[in-house]
């Protein structure tokens, strides 16, 4: 394995913080949240303590799917602010210890970039992936002078970059070599487009659908080159960024390059799952991924935390110190944790869960105060997918106190409409609530980041694997979530003291553990 620079050191403490820009906070009264929005705001995240922030696609772009069709990638989207306007965010950031990730939309561009209008009047033009007659399966008519088809990558308005296939085929001349010209012109796009951001100061990119890539690549190993490459590439010239990507198989992400990788809902075991109920009677498809469910394992006690213990090991001993695993609480493609009628009781464990696993913790925006997930939203840029799969319901404005849409945004028009419900959660409210959700939150974020053995490095010994879920850290952290709404006990065979660092409804006495509906516990036991 081609052996990289460590990862900069602060990534072991990164506890990331995921911003939806659209829907954060707007600065300017026209209903979509901006860069000085966000820059207001940032007393709020540095008082959470996380320190690494994420923000979705801010560039040019028709936002027909939210951003993730860029039409220019140097120039911030005017909607969003300027140039300076980013600066001084991440200057403002930087200055409350507070690292900014833009993200890299690697795989395709806007059916509007320039890019592809010149693609679509010249046969010679290799940027895309463009078949010269008819229409292969999965291709998309041109829309201009030139004959054929292109392969879309998402959309069929999101063109996919050429990167070349791994079994090229003369036979079908857009299948090209990796090291074709278009190939080549678009890995040193990226370079470019990297670069410009970095030098403005960002401390590195979410990659979104990082592995898609080269075209017809089972085992991935083209397009793990190509990220190598980049990752040499960044080794040297800027080594204290970071790439976290959208792939949701660390064990490959992590070895072609990327610093971090998510689990995500993709199905499967490695998931990300472990927010999520799915594991327990249910096959797991992505079809079921979508539902409503309730946020960690099953509240009414058909759960098991193995398949993710198990998923996770796998990963985590494939990976050693090579790179980490990122779990997040949602994101503006998944229903966040609130997701269902059962789920807020849950969320105090699953905090707990996320934020002392040995993983990277990554809170979407308003998770923190248990936002809950919308149903049946209309589209807005491309949130609706189906009937079954509404994203919009994720992407609903911050609610940041009892003012006009919630202190959002003075708009009549916000972006999306703002969770309607009377009760529903403030930042404000909580904040002046020592009991909620927020402020656990809080203390567990610092608990965590001024624990090493709480942090991706500590060792995990799992002590009980149902009800209550019962682990380890360091052997000293012994931290115990009970997500059901029944008592739960198991057995404890250690005798000496622990001492409570955070906990609400956790006994132990008498060789037991003994947990409350919901209870969840941080002991110390202090050897
Ligand atoms: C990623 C993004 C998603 C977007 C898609 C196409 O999955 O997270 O929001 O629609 O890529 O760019």
């Amino acid at each position: 394995m081609t052996s990289f620079r460590p990862a900069p050191a602060w990534l072991a403490d990164a506890v990331f913080y995921q911003i939806y820009p659209q829907s954060f906070a707007d600065s300017d009264g026209d209903g979509i949240g901006d860069f000085n929005g966000i820059t207001e705001h940032l007393d709020h995240l540095s008082w959470l303590g996380v320190n690494t922030v994420w923000i979705n696609p801010c560039f040019v772009s028709p936002f027909r799917d939210a951003g993730y069709d860029i039409a220019d990638y140097l120039t911030i989207a005017p909607r969003y602010g300027t140039d300076d306007d980013l600066a001084k965010l991440v200057d403002e950031a930087g200055r409350r210890g507070i690292r900014v990730l833009l993200d890299l939309v690697a795989g395709h561009t806007s059916d509007a970039h320039p890019w592809f209008t010149a693609a679509a009047h010249d046969p010679d033009d290799h940027r895309y992936i463009w078949a010269p007659e008819g229409r292969p399966a999965g291709f998309v008519e041109s829309p201009g002078p030139r004959p054929g088809s292109y392969l879309p990558n998402f959309f069929a308005f999101q063109p996919a970059l050429n990167f070349g296939y791994a079994r090229p085929d003369p036979a079908e001349p857009w299948r090209q070599p990796v090291d074709a010209e278009g190939p080549r012109a678009n890995r040193r796009a990226l370079r470019t487009i990297m670069d410009h951001w970095l030098r403005l100061g960002v401390a590195g990119f979410r990659v979104d659908m990082a592995s898609s890539l080269v075209k017809d690549d089972p085992e991935k190993s083209e397009t793990a080159g190509i990220w190598r490459e980049l990752r040499h590439w960044l080794d040297g010239a800027h080594p204290e960024v970071v790439l976290l990507s959208e792939w949701g198989d660390p064990e490959v992400a992590v070895p072609a390059g990327f610093h971090t990788d998510f689990f995500l809902h993709f199905g499967g075991p490695s998931n990300g799952l472990a927010l999520r109920s799915l594991w327990s009677n249910r096959s797991g498809t992505v079809d079921e991924a979508w539902d409503p469910l309730d946020c960690f394992f099953d509240a009414e006690g058909k759960g098991s935390p193995l398949p993710f213990v198990e998923a996770w090991q796998r990963a985590s001993t494939a990976l050693g110190s090579s790179g980490f695993i990122s779990l997040p609480t949602a994101n503006h493609d998944f229903s966040r944790l609130n997701c269902g009628p059962r789920t807020a009781e849950q969320l105090p464990a699953a905090f707990v869960f996320q934020l002392t696993w040995p993983t990277l913790p990554a809170v979407y925006y308003g998770d923190e105060i248990g936002m809950r997930y919308i149903p049946d939203l209309p589209d807005r840029e491309g949130s609706v997918l189906g009937p079954r799969y509404n994203r919009a319901g994720s992407r609903t404005p911050m609610q940041w106190d009892d003012t006009k849409n919630a202190g959002f945004s003075t708009s009549d028009e916000p972006y999306l409409p703002v969770d309607p419900s009377p009760d529903r959660p403030t930042v404000a409210a909580q904040r002046a609530d020592e009991t909620s959700l927020l402020h656990l939150v809080r203390r567990l974020v610092a608990l965590r980041t001024g624990t090493p053995e709480l942090g991706p490095g500590g060792s995990v010994e799992v002590l009980n694997s149902g009800y209550p879920f019962v682990y380890l850290r360091g052997g000293r952290y012994l931290v115990v979530v009970n997500p059901q709404r029944n008592a739960a006990s198991c057995p404890y065979g250690a005798t000496h003291a622990t001492r409570p660092l955070e906990t609400t409804g956790v006994r132990i006495a008498d060789g037991t553990i003994t947990a409350s509906g919901f209870g969840y516990g941080v002991f110390d036991l202090g050897r």
